[in-house]
């Protein structure tokens, strides 16, 4: 009785929660999903990228998969013109159409335009920034048919140093966003800076927690300080930060993410060429797990075929998009040497609660096992650790019962099919072939996840390896800097309810 009292109590938080302390414009209820050209592309910016980049984004399935916005990052204007209030000049060599030209024809492929500018005097790469310009600002990306706002952090005139003066500034362009009356999609991006997370999901979508990332693993820079235990208090964002220094910093607010605001862990780097491919997997996997939003950060002109297939995988996807908006947490994290980078060598067990797909009472369960290590490994999670918030030692009614264990990443495309999408699309440029050739991948544009989840799509339950017995373990061989991602989904033959 006490535990269902206090599952009643949680529902009752989580609904107050999305409904008051997510931002109101009905966006990003699971995190948003897309493709920015920062990662691959810096200030290389034009027309002509954005659209090829669209198209590729529908002709390889992707945006059925849900990767939605197409996001312009930085280097796009030529400054401001003073008679036309000041409003800001998209660059006429680079977008020899405008920008709602752009837009449109976005929208005519179904996809959203992501736009970029800085809540600072100058843009990181030294264009105008909308500091003290939100109002002109936000009103001409409305009239292009702007979707979404990526909001940087350089040059913020010292408007920086508290909570209350960062999100005050970053305030005054949700607001200016919201008199727009057009739903646009804020990510605000200020690194981590003076906490966004307290303040973050009361005026934006999303918020940064760190500085920049970089196709690596776990290479210590030192252009991006803080790892360790007291990563979470970072006073200087830095760059360059590894996939395992980002997730640490994760690790300690993930109950921040709430549906329509949520911890960003940064683009995506998959594809970018530096990591291995278990190391790929392990980013992405971490990165849906936290609820991260999912930013593709790779040219796709060139994608290769096996990372085409990471991030093709529903089954891990639709962790990040699955209804309930929880993320993941760290249970565990152990060093495995001695001379050990903090996070870098160690082994790590995330757990988390998804939705129901039986129906019962239990919740599905993600769980993440990360192999940090120089080798291969047997990694293995408790029951009692796994569902360690539903009672302390164990005492959790769900390490009683028997779970089935589904592998997400088994039904990852094989590489040759992937390598046939890719090739179909380039024999036959904008035409629908190669969505043709995987047409047995899974498609969010037809069947929403939430109703894919609720069909048993085996495309996004991925499948059965094992079932666990009652106080047992949860074991997988985890490559090196690797993960296994699994989704436990209550058997009906544990305790019986009465037993409750
Ligand atoms: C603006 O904010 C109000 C109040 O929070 C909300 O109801 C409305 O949907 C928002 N509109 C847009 C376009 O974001
Ligand atoms: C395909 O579409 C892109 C973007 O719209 C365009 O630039 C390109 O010319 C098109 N290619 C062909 C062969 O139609
Ligand atoms: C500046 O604004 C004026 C008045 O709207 C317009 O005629 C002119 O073309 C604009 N200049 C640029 C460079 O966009
Ligand atoms: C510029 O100001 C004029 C007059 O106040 C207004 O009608 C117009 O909508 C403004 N344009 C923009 C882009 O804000
Ligand atoms: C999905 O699977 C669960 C557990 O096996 C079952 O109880 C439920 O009826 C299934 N739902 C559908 C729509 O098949
Ligand atoms: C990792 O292991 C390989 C051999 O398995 C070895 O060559 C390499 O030096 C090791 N790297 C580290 C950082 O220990
Ligand atoms: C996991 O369990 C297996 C079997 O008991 C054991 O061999 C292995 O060392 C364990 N892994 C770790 C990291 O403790
Ligand atoms: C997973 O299941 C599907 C069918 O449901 C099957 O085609 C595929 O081969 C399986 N993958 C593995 C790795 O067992
Ligand atoms: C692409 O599809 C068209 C019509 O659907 C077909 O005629 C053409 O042969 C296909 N091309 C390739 C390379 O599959
Ligand atoms: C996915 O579904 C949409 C809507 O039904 C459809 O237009 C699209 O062609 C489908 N995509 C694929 C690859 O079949």
């Amino acid at each position: 009785m006490i535990f269902q009292n206090l599952v009643k109590g949680a529902v009752v938080a989580a609904f107050l929660a999305s409904s008051v302390g997510a931002v109101d414009n009905g966006l990003a209820i699971t995190p948003q999903m897309g493709w920015d050209n920062w990662n691959s592309f810096g200030c290389d910016v034009s027309e002509t990228l954005l659209l090829q980049t669209a198209q590729l984004i529908v002709d390889y399935g992707l945006k059925d998969l849900g990767y939605h916005y197409v996001i312009l990052d930085d280097c796009w204007s030529v400054g401001r013109n003073a008679s036309n209030n000041n409003s800001i000049i998209p660059d006429p060599k680079k977008f020899p159409n405008g920008m709602a030209a752009v837009a449109d024809h976005l929208h005519s492929l179904g996809l959203g335009f992501g736009m970029y500018s800085d809540a600072g005097k100058y843009t990181c790469g030294g264009y105008a920034g909308s500091l003290g310009y939100e109002t002109v600002d936000a009103k001409t990306f409305a009239e292009w048919g702007v979707d979404y706002l990526k909001y940087d952090n350089c040059y913020n005139m010292g408007q920086a140093g508290n909570q209350q003066i960062s999100s005050a500034r970053y305030e005054v362009m949700g607001n200016a966003l919201n008199a727009t009356g057009r739903p646009i999609l804020y990510s605000l991006c200020n690194w981590g800076e003076d906490y966004p997370w307290n303040w973050g999901s009361t005026i934006a979508n999303s918020w940064r927690i760190s500085g920049d990332v970089y196709d690596s693993w776990d290479q210590p820079d030192s252009r991006c300080p803080c790892d360790g235990p007291d990563a979470w208090n970072c006073g200087l964002p830095g760059f360059h930060c590894s996939v395992t220094n980002i997730i640490n910093k994760a690790s300690f607010i993930v109950s921040k993410a709430q549906p329509g605001a949520w911890n960003d862990l940064d683009m995506l780097e998959v594809g970018n060429g530096a990591m291995t491919d278990a190391e790929y997997v392990a980013h992405f996997s971490m990165w849906a797990a936290a609820k991260s939003p999912l930013i593709l950060g790779n040219d796709l002109r060139k994608v290769p075929a096996k990372d085409l297939a990471i991030l093709s995988n529903a089954a891990v996807i639709a962790v990040n998009q699955d209804p309930a908006g929880s993320s993941a947490a760290r249970r565990w994290m152990y060093s495995t040497t001695s001379s050990d980078v903090y996070g870098g060598n160690a082994i790590q067990m995330w757990s988390g609660s998804l939705q129901s797909t039986t129906g019962g009472t239990y919740s599905d369960m993600v769980v993440v096992l990360i192999n940090g290590a120089n080798e291969s490994m047997v990694l293995n999670a408790t029951l009692a650790d796994i569902f360690i918030d539903n009672g302390a030692s164990g005492t959790a009614p769900q390490v009683k019962m028997s779970w089935e264990v589904r592998d997400l990443w088994a039904n990852r495309m094989s590489e040759s099919e992937a390598q046939a999408i890719i090739d179909a699309t380039s024999a036959a440029p904008n035409a629908t072939n190669a969505t043709t050739v995987g047409s047995g991948r899974y498609n969010a544009t037809q069947t929403s996840y939430a109703q894919g989840l609720k069909n048993n799509d085996t495309l996004l339950l991925g499948n059965v390896t094992s079932t666990v017995g009652p106080s047992g373990t949860v074991t997988a061989t985890v490559d090196s800097h690797g993960a296994a991602m699994f989704r436990l989904r209550a058997l009906p033959t544990g305790m019986k309810r009465d037993e409750l």
